[in-house]
């Protein structure tokens, strides 16, 4: 309905039970512990965010390089450097108690009983809206495979997740798989809340002078506007597998690039590489989908939800 006295559409979103005050999100890895931002941006416009991935104890990451441009985006491996979760709780949630925003804690592990471990931890945490588990992880205890690439895998650890955790479980999803729906089907029927996708796509650079791999550890993981396309498409397959509700994540740099994502299926999406260049992204993305709703008379954004023709 439109809002009778200033006619501002409806920007409200729910997902799991929590409400956010629009579908805009920062994205793990890319936003820190959300308190980094909040000279820049205005934190109670936004509509959340995920924090660092997670661990039950501190991670110093891997050594530099761990960041390298690419065409289009960028490949990271920064090891999954982060504070610990008894940290974030001491040391972050009380400040950020203090903003109207939704707190995802963003979580991970080296092995099932690892996600376990940080997930008791954070239960104990005071305005975490949600986990969000980052499943594109080696366990270390099943010889290095990601967890992420096996639907039987991460079913098996969405399934303890959920058991373990005292609030809605998101999990995303890894994008480096032959076949996303099966791989979302799995984890929705083993209980997830909520499905987040894409996390970042696997590459490699080389610099031919020193035929080195320009990323220390070789490998790291392709994220911004050049992964937009697979990330929208991906989000689309899923919608039409399963019904829980999806934050769309890849490449979004404008209120345009959102709506792709919400129109093929999702309720929210984050903006994760677009804030190195432009700390104040999701502002101007919330401003542009209110603007959007505005001129096409969408009176409630969520009528945009999964609406592709
Ligand atoms: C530097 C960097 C660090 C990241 N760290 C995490 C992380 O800790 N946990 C996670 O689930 N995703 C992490 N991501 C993935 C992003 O949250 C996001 O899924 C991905 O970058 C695609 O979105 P984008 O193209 O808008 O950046 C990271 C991405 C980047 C660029």
């Amino acid at each position: 309905m439109i809002d009778e006295i200033n006619h501002q559409p409806r920007m409200g979103v729910e997902i799991a039970g929590i409400s956010f005050n629009n579908p805009v999100l920062g994205a793990s890895g890319t936003f820190g512990y959300g308190l980094e931002f909040a000279d820049l941006i205005d934190l109670n416009r936004l509509g959340g965010f995920a924090t660092k991935g997670l661990s039950a104890r501190p991670l110093s990451g891997n050594p530099p390089p761990r960041i390298v441009e690419t065409h289009g985006g960028m490949l990271n491996a920064i090891g999954l450097q982060n504070i610990g979760a008894r940290a974030f709780i001491q040391e972050k949630l009380p400040l950020l108690a203090s903003y109207d925003t939704r707190v995802i804690a963003n979580v991970f592990g080296y092995s099932d009983d690892e996600y376990i471990e940080a997930i008791t931890i954070l239960n104990d945490g005071d305005g975490i809206a949600a986990y969000e588990l980052n499943i594109s992880c080696p366990n270390v205890k099943e010889g290095g495979i990601v967890i992420g690439n096996s639907p039987v895998a991460a079913a098996r650890l969405t399934e303890k997740a959920k058991r373990a955790s005292n609030r809605p479980l998101i999990v995303k999803l890894s994008p480096n798989v032959t076949d996303i729906a099966q791989l979302a089907r799995a984890i929705a029927e083993a209980g997830a809340d909520c499905l987040s996708l894409i996390n970042t796509i696997v590459g490699m650079s080389i610099d031919v002078n020193t035929r080195r791999p320009s990323l220390s550890y070789g490998t790291g993981g392709l994220s911004g506007p050049a992964i937009r396309p697979i990330a929208v498409r991906m989000v689309q397959e899923v919608a039409r597998s399963v019904d829980v509700p999806l934050i769309g994540i890849g490449g979004i740099t404008s209120a345009t690039d959102a709506l792709e994502f919400i129109i093929a299926g999702a309720t929210a999406i984050q903006i994760g590489t677009a804030n190195y260049y432009d700390p104040s992204v999701t502002m101007k993305v919330i401003d542009g989908l209110s603007t959007y709703c505005v001129s096409h008379h969408v009176s409630d954004i969520n009528d945009l939800i999964r609406s592709l023709n």
